[in-house]
């Protein structure tokens, strides 16, 4: 398939494209490389430095590599940013993914991925979650994703157009040469690693009293190349006229204290820490059923343990401790 990468100079999308391209696909990348880096591109393949945003520039790139599917990756994702400016979080996630999805009609495109988010369900009523669960985000990040998924189901009505949301929980981890490398950085994992490295002072716990076995948050941690796999499965199986969503994650749940130990673990290092109050909208536990994407997809993540995952991340940050910037 000829396929459209958006935000593929990002840390899930270049993992992707590394993957559709084993996978024997053909891919090209669209990114404004506004927190994406042109040096997680591999060479030959086909780079359009522009905006989603822009219908021209994703015109020019749908019709010029005769595309038929798009995975859709571009977009802003700090929760906290999108509470204090909201219509930069429509615009950019919700009103810019509208404007690629009429030009992608208007080139005939039929298949659509969409990075989706937990945060679709706010604070669930139990845990693992499936995806049948009431979708209540409590943050203008999650309604701007969700907004997305609602367009699609109409769209798949109306159009026929095959869709699937994947709704990512944390994504962790590395592959050998593609790893994390957000600035600033919001992701637990890498910043704990960071404090290993000697490039923070201390990792912070954000809220001490959840009702939790060790009073901290809860997440489930799903490596970068498990979710990779998901996007080239879910391309490859949908079918016209249907809008699926899927979860994905581990399906096992790690306390913030409980990946700091492993952290310590995997790097040797002591990783001072500091108590400071919850987060609001951070929800005390969000782990994943992810047993439809297992059964609908054949999605087997290989990555099940946390230390494995640590390690990946570590040996990537080593590697390149200063990130794209080597
Ligand atoms: N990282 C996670 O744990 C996580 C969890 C849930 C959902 N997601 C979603 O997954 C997607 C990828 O996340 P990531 O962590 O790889 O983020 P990232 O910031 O590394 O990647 C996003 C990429 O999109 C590009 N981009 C942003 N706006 C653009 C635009 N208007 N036009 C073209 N390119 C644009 C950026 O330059 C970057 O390369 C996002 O949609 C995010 O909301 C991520």
């Amino acid at each position: 398939m000829n396929v459209l990468v958006t935000g593929g100079a990002g840390y899930i999308g270049s993992v992707t494209v590394a993957t559709l391209l084993e996978r024997g696909h053909s891919v090209v990348v669209l990114d404004d490389l506004s927190t994406g880096h042109r040096g997680a591109v591999p060479e030959g393949v086909p780079f359009v430095h522009g905006s989603v945003a822009d219908p021209d520039m994703v015109g020019y790139a749908l019709a010029e590599h005769r595309v038929e599917a798009v995975v859709h990756f571009a977009a802003k994702s700090l929760v906290g940013e999108s509470m204090s400016k909201p219509t930069k979080y429509f615009l950019a996630n919700t009103a810019s993914t509208f404007a690629l999805l009429d030009s992608a009609a208007a080139h005939g495109v039929g298949r659509f991925v969409l990075s989706s988010t937990a945060a679709v369900y706010g604070t669930p009523a139990r845990v693992p979650i499936p995806e049948t669960a009431e979708l209540r985000p409590e943050s203008v990040y999650g309604e701007s994703k969700l907004m997305i998924e609602r367009a699609l189901k109409w769209l798949a009505d109306t159009t026929g157009l095959a869709s699937a949301a994947l709704r990512y929980f944390n994504a962790a981890g590395a592959t050998a040469s593609l790893g994390e490398d957000h600035r600033p950085e919001s992701h637990l994992i890498p910043i704990v690693l960071q404090v290993a490295a000697g490039k923070r002072e201390q990792a912070q716990v954000f809220g001490t009293d959840y009702d939790t076995p060790d009073g901290s948050a809860v997440r489930d941690y799903v490596h970068v190349s498990d979710l990779a796999e998901a996007h080239a499965l879910a391309l490859e199986a949908m079918r016209p006229g249907e809008a699926r969503a899927y979860n994905l994650g581990s399906g096992s749940g790690y306390s913030v204290r409980e990946v700091i130990d492993v952290c310590r673990a995997v790097t040797g290092h002591a990783i001072p820490t500091a108590e400071a109050p919850r987060r609001a909208g951070d929800p005390p536990r969000l782990v994943a059923d992810s047993s439809l994407a297992r059964s609908e997809l054949g999605w087997k993540p290989r990555f099940d343990d946390l230390g494995t995952l640590v390690a990946s991340a570590w040996e990537w940050h080593s590697a390149h401790p200063h990130g794209y910037a080597d």
